[in-house]
């Protein structure tokens, strides 16, 4: 891929196109079933283009028209769509009995063979594929993958795919057609998401590996982002929180919440810090008139951060963690050690970031309630549940695989305590939603 990127890029440069304006987008296309998440592990982390995995068979539609520019298959197009069935049928004079493919067998069979070949290629020239493609699909801090009992896939109730708004603008013109990015750490688990998207759906599906906190596409390549209860999750833990000798020093705590304001802010700094880069990278690839609609976690101005109700679910992964230290089970540095890279914003600090990026309006902007969309009632073990399939990396990257385990049943054993600290929280709106314009 690089080769002929360099070939590409040498070629524009001679037609005069300056080194900085010439932008490469590379998808890599494979069935949905083909282990993306090695492809996307092995791409060279230098590399000079954006990338992007497609899932779908290339006997249909994979893209939005008139989108590309080069296609290349290599040692591919040799595979057939399916055996043709004439092979199978013992009546047929193609029947290929005791043997496994065509280059010793009869002309019939070859011909059949033939034939197949050329049927998809007709396939693929009058787009009657695309049809068929939509409906026969077969540092990091990633979410549990697969779909096993503690995998995010099983355990979000947030993951709303607004099919909605698809079905409806799909419907009006023949001609409306969407391409949707899913982006993620290069690290999450691609290959369970491309499985689990719907094989009738409205729109070409392609995955994006690689941290928000940096560009993902090219300029002016997108027209609506979402980023849903993500951007909570900071670059990095800040340094000065692991520094002895720093008044930020988050000793016996593993979070901000229930920390010193020295801790806090160094949390607010960095989400400062981070969220100016997503800003600024998104600035670059949104068009002018596109708009970027943020939901995640956030506490209205003027309420303490002690009040966050995740924060108590926090406090008591601390306090567990804090036990097993004296159970011998862990050491007490390694929980000092230990701190979550999440941070809840206000509305306030939000807004002095867009306003410092500056090539943002602000078109709406609340702190809702999120009961309105998970039910009055919080079942607890459920919700410490979905935590662990969101924390779970995080926790054994630090502390090890044999603990995590011990930790939560630990968790599960204070349902009652948390459920109360929690009812009295959730009066409290906790949901940030912003939704901002390209000027
Ligand atoms: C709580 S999940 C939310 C997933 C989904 N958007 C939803 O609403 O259900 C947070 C997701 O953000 C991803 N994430 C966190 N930090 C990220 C970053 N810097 N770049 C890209 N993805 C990130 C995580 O890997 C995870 O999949």
């Amino acid at each position: 891929m690089q080769n002929i990127l360099e070939v590409l890029y040498k070629k524009y440069m001679t037609q005069g196109a300056t080194s900085g304006s010439i932008e490469f987008q590379v998808f890599f296309s494979d069935h949905a079933s083909n282990d993306f998440n090695t492809i996307f592990a092995s791409l060279p982390p230098s590399r000079k283009y954006f990338a992007a995995g497609v899932p779908g068979s290339f006997y249909g539609w994979l893209f939005l028209r008139s989108s590309l520019h080069l296609v290349h298959s290599s040692y591919a197009l040799q595979w057939l769509s399916k055996v043709p069935e004439e092979l199978l049928d013992k009546t047929s004079p193609a029947w290929n009995k005791g043997r496994i493919s065509y280059t010793s067998s009869s002309d019939e069979v070859a011909n059949a063979y033939a034939a197949q070949g050329k049927g998809r290629h007709a396939e693929r020239v009058t787009g009657r594929g695309a049809r068929q493609a939509k409906g026969t699909m077969p540092e990091s801090f990633p979410m549990n993958g697969g779909d096993g009992p503690y995998s995010y896939a099983k355990n979000s109730q947030y993951q709303v795919v607004d099919k909605k708004y698809m079905t409806q603008a799909g419907a009006k013109s023949g001609s409306l057609e969407f391409q949707v990015f899913f982006s993620d750490h290069a690290s999450n688990d691609f290959n369970t998401l491309f499985a689990s998207l719907p094989p009738s759906r409205k729109y070409f599906a392609a995955g994006i590996p690689g941290s928000f906190y940096g560009r993902l596409f090219p300029r002016s390549s997108l027209h609506l982002v979402h980023s849903s209860h993500a951007l909570h999750w900071l670059s990095k833990v800040p340094e000065e929180l692991l520094d002895k000798t720093s008044p930020a020093w988050n000793k016996g705590k593993i979070n901000y919440t229930s920390s010193s304001d020295e801790v806090a802010n160094a949390y607010a700094a960095q989400f400062q810090k981070d969220v100016k880069i997503f800003l600024n990278a998104r600035a670059k690839e949104i068009v002018v008139g596109g708009m970027i609609i943020l939901i995640m976690p956030g506490l209205p101005d003027g309420v303490h951060r002690s009040q966050f109700p995740f924060g108590v679910l926090y406090d008591s992964l601390c306090s567990n963690l804090m036990d097993m230290v004296k159970a011998g089970l862990i050491n007490e540095s390694q929980v000092d050690s230990f701190n979550l890279p999440v941070y809840v914003a206000t509305p306030k600090e939000i807004t002095e970031v867009i306003k410092d990026v500056g090539c943002f309006s602000i078109e709406r902007m609340e702190v809702a309630d999120p009961r309105s969309k998970i039910g009055s009632s919080v079942n607890v073990h459920s919700l410490i549940v979905h935590f662990r399939a969101g924390l779970e990396d995080i926790f054994t990257k630090h502390f090890g695989c044999e603990v995590i385990d011990e930790l939560f049943e630990r968790t599960f054993l204070k349902e009652a305590e948390i459920s109360s600290a929690l009812e009295s929280s959730y009066e409290k709106r906790t949901q940030l939603i912003v939704a901002l314009k390209r000027e």
